[in-house]
């Protein structure tokens, strides 16, 4: 008996559920709303959350804004949703549209904060999500145009054909700036480490980094590439190294391939140093007398044997004595880089006369300094010129920093660069 009871109670109870199914406009709205809301909930560190819903038959709106205590920043966010729920209501809308703004926040530090307004409208059945970014930085510049061209030279490793006039938005996130720039094959948007643009924000970001010895380069400083050519030399080589260690800086070592199994402990300290391997070739062939299939060979056994020590193929490859022909152009997928400075070293041998040349330069900036890692007194020199160039106020960089940095990644590859491109000033 008891049991026939329970089951017409489970009946009517389903029945009633089923009659009640269907969900009231204004459910569905409130479902969608809280469901928008909660993708955002766990990136909402800064402020206060503010949150409003309001169902009507011409239209729905719901926001979640916040409120940072920046005056300025608050009032700017408010008169974004006020204006934005407005402009919706505005149009011909029916009970069944609606539209949703929520947000993320970013406090990096005290008073610097990073808002990202998101909104999706739902009209005629089809959503469209827009965003929209704020940045308060207390006394200080959010964006400068320093700041923007570095961010947009570090988008172009994802995409070649960001454009720094094309920015769509930028955040100033907890570690981070997000940004993203508008192109042809799409939206390309990149994250960019505080510790990366340390010289190129606010002060008060700035000071929070730990201190580190991890080295940045700040584009607005003067930037010189010292190389080394002809090595590994097991003795020079090191020395060369010592000085950099020391005083935090690299320099590009172009080296030739059959002399790699016998300098991969010089190899791997300089990789470590964050110094740059490039080729010089198997065994220092004339690239602009050989022909095309000595050339390739001349290349790819080099690859061979730096990729053998490094685990990658060199990006660059300096083509011995800076002779390049015809054959040669178009044939390899490498930079072709020469030098804009020649000191001559392997001629004089001679320190003081070594850095006499660099000394006697008006302008190293944008420059390529030959040298080579096989002589004593071209490590000598080494020794006092790199604390020279740093007291004179330079970058020292390796080669693919100074392309990408100084040169906005313009170099192609198989072309050949030298003293006309790379004499900046
Ligand atoms: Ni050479």
């Amino acid at each position: 008996m008891f049991k026939k009871v329970l089951a017409a109670i489970i009946c009517v109870a389903v029945s009633v559920t089923m009659f009640s199914c269907a969900p009231s406009k204004k459910k569905i709205f409130e479902k969608a709303a809280k469901e928008y809301f909660a993708q955002f909930e766990e990136f909402q560190s800064a402020g206060k959350i503010k949150k409003k819903v309001e169902f009507s038959k011409k239209g729905s709106v719901a926001y979640c804004y916040p409120k940072t205590g920046a005056d300025e920043l608050d009032s700017q966010i408010n008169q974004f949703c006020l204006s934005l729920a407005e402009g919706f209501l505005t149009g011909d809308k029916t009970s069944e549209d609606y539209m949703l703004i929520s947000y993320k926040s970013y406090k990096p530090v005290k008073n610097v904060y990073g808002v990202e307004m998101h909104c999706r409208t739902f009209v005629g059945g089809s959503a469209t999500d827009t965003m929209q970014t704020f940045n308060y930085i207390k006394d200080g510049e959010a964006m400068t145009d320093t700041l923007n061209t570095m961010l947009a030279i570090e988008a172009r490793e994802k995409d070649k054909t960001v454009d720094k006039n094309k920015r769509k938005s930028f955040v100033y996130k907890n570690d981070c700036i997000g940004v993203t720039f508008g192109c042809e094959s799409g939206d390309v948007s990149v994250d960019v480490p505080y510790t990366k643009v340390r010289h190129l924000i606010a002060d008060s970001i700035a000071e929070s980094l730990e201190e580190s010895n991890e080295r940045t380069v700040d584009i607005t400083k003067k930037m010189v590439a010292l190389t080394f050519d002809d090595g590994p030399h097991n003795t020079y080589t090191n020395e060369i190294l010592d000085t950099l260690e020391k005083y935090n800086a690299v320099a590009t070592f172009f080296e030739v391939g059959n002399l790699v199994g016998q300098g991969a402990d010089a190899i791997k300290r300089a990789e470590k140093l964050g110094c740059e391997i490039a080729s010089h070739t198997w065994s220092h062939g004339n690239l602009q007398t050989l022909s095309l299939d000595g050339i390739q060979k001349q290349i790819s056994r080099a690859d061979e044997a730096l990729e053998a020590v490094t685990g990658k193929k060199p990006k660059l490859l300096r083509p011995p004595y800076g002779a390049v022909g015809k054959t040669l152009l178009g044939s390899t997928d490498k930079l072709l880089i020469g030098w804009s400075v020649d000191t001559n070293d392997w001629k004089y041998r001679d320190k003081d006369k070594i850095l006499s040349v660099i000394k006697n330069e008006e302008s190293l900036d944008g420059d390529v300094v030959l040298m080579h890692s096989l002589y004593e007194s071209t490590a000598d020199a080494v020794k006092e010129m790199v604390p020279w160039l740093i007291e004179n106020g330079y970058q020292l960089v390796t080669v693919s920093e100074l392309v990408k940095y100084k040169y906005e990644d313009a170099l192609e590859a198989g072309k050949y660069y030298a003293y006309n491109y790379f004499d900046y000033e």
